[in-house]
């Protein structure tokens, strides 16, 4: 038998367990993580107590289990945030129906929901449940909403369920989410130590103190990217122009510029130390030729502005890459995409080219998905489905892992 002694040791886990009738395995599952070597905290919503007690669950963690926020009494209360930031897994397990629409639609009205919207790492859930559930639409598009968040997900099994029916939606035994467990947390950290440089979001080009050209980018596909490289142990620069978004992984270092000239310019501070450089930024191409100091008044006649042309930041890197670094550019297209992209690809000395088509619904801008295609200076070419951004994003690094292994 394998020895799983200490496989996880120092590993801090929350289990969130929530009111179906499989929580009762879940004290199993905490003896092997234990076993294992690691912290186990359990946050319980109220209803899971109905299945599983508080005390058995507190004994074989060895932590008393948290299910609210505060305590009424004597105002001791539960950071969530601290929570979140301290686990390196959550799984959720057996989830039901209930949390899951409640986790879908960003819902956090108990100190589980919170502390998954304040968490960092990674989350596995497990739903469980009867088998009509299980295939209802709703519990379906939940599921996929789910694995959009970048939640890994453990499909229940078949077989004979509580209510005397047989089929798909039993919570799988507690070693089989042991064994997911221990696979996360020991997946390969494929960019480990790898530096990585991600442009993101428009720029905005000053006109006068309060005008300016700018363009509909959000920024989430570089952001998305960035996000990607860092869960796979990269350390990361995120130069970004401006943008509401808020980076999440610790691993990232974020750097605000606004023009083209100052994404130019902190670009090529970090782009030496670079290993992967992905410019995901959508750069304006011109900006004005002077810069009025004082706010343009209205005036009866037609107002010409005139611009001059940004430097292309992705061909200056193609100028200076070493043979060590790898480039790649984004382009979007209206029309001849894939002779267009060829073209950029070559003329600005990348290796790879992410094109995406502004002609397919939901690829591009301010979207939440994106349809690519990746070609590569060998002549690769591969199309991807339409996708959510933080699963393009994945695709992304995985070709790019899987083209310079
Ligand atoms: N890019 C850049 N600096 C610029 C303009 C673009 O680094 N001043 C980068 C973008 O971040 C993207 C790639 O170049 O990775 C493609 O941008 P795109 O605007 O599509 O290409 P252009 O070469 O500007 O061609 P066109 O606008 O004519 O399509």
């Amino acid at each position: 038998m394998e020895n799983t002694a200490y496989h996880l040791s120092g590993k801090r886990i929350i289990i969130g367990i929530t009111a179906g009738i499989a929580a009762y395995k879940i004290p199993l599952l905490i003896r092997l993580l234990k076993t294992a070597g690691a912290e186990v905290q359990v946050i319980m919503t109220e209803k899971a107590k109905n299945f599983v007690t508080p005390l058995t669950l507190s004994v074989v963690s060895e932590n008393p289990v948290i299910s609210h926020s505060f305590d009424r009494e004597d105002g001791r209360w539960q950071s969530h945030i601290e929570l979140g930031l301290w686990a390196d897994l959550i799984i959720l397990a057996p989830l039901t129906a209930n949390t899951m629409g409640k986790i879908a639609n960003g819902i956090a009205d108990n100190i589980l929901l919170t502390t998954l919207l304040s968490a960092r790492c990674p989350v596995l859930f497990a739903p469980a449940m009867d088998l009509d559930m299980f295939a209802h639409p709703s519990t379906q598009a939940n599921i996929k909403k789910l694995q959009s968040f970048g939640y890994q997900y453990i499909p229940p099994e078949e077989g004979f369920l509580a209510s005397g029916l047989s089929g798909k939606g039993r919570m799988p035994e507690p070693s089989v989410l042991f064994t997911h467990i221990k696979q996360n947390l020991h997946r390969e950290q494929r960019f480990a130590g790898k530096k990585v440089l991600i442009s993101a979001g428009p720029t905005y080009e000053k006109i006068d103190p309060v005008r300016f050209i700018g363009n509909f980018s959000s920024g989430k596909m570089g952001f998305a990217i960035a996000e990607a490289f860092a869960r796979e142990g990269a350390d990361v620069v995120l130069v970004t122009g401006p943008t509401h978004l808020q980076e999440k992984h610790p691993g990232i270092l974020r750097k605000d510029v606004v023009s083209a000239q100052e994404m130019y310019d902190e670009v090529h501070r970090h782009f030496e130390q670079a290993d992967i450089t992905v410019m995901a930024a959508a750069v304006a191409d011109y900006t004005p030729a002077t810069k009025a100091a004082n706010k343009i008044k209205k005036k009866s006649r037609s107002l010409e502005i005139s611009l001059v042309p940004t430097q292309d930041i992705l061909a200056s890197l193609g100028k200076i890459k070493r043979e060590d670094q790898l480039l790649i550019g984004f382009a979007l297209e209206t029309d001849n995409e894939k002779a267009n992209a060829l073209q950029k690809l070559q003329n600005k000395n990348l290796d790879f080219i992410v094109l995406n088509s502004l002609k397919d619904k939901g690829a591009g801008f301010a979207t939440d998905t994106n349809k690519i295609s990746i070609l590569d200076r060998n002549g690769g070419f591969r199309s991807f489905p339409l996708k959510s951004k933080t699963l393009v994003a994945k695709d992304i690094i995985d070709y790019i892992d899987d083209k310079t292994r």
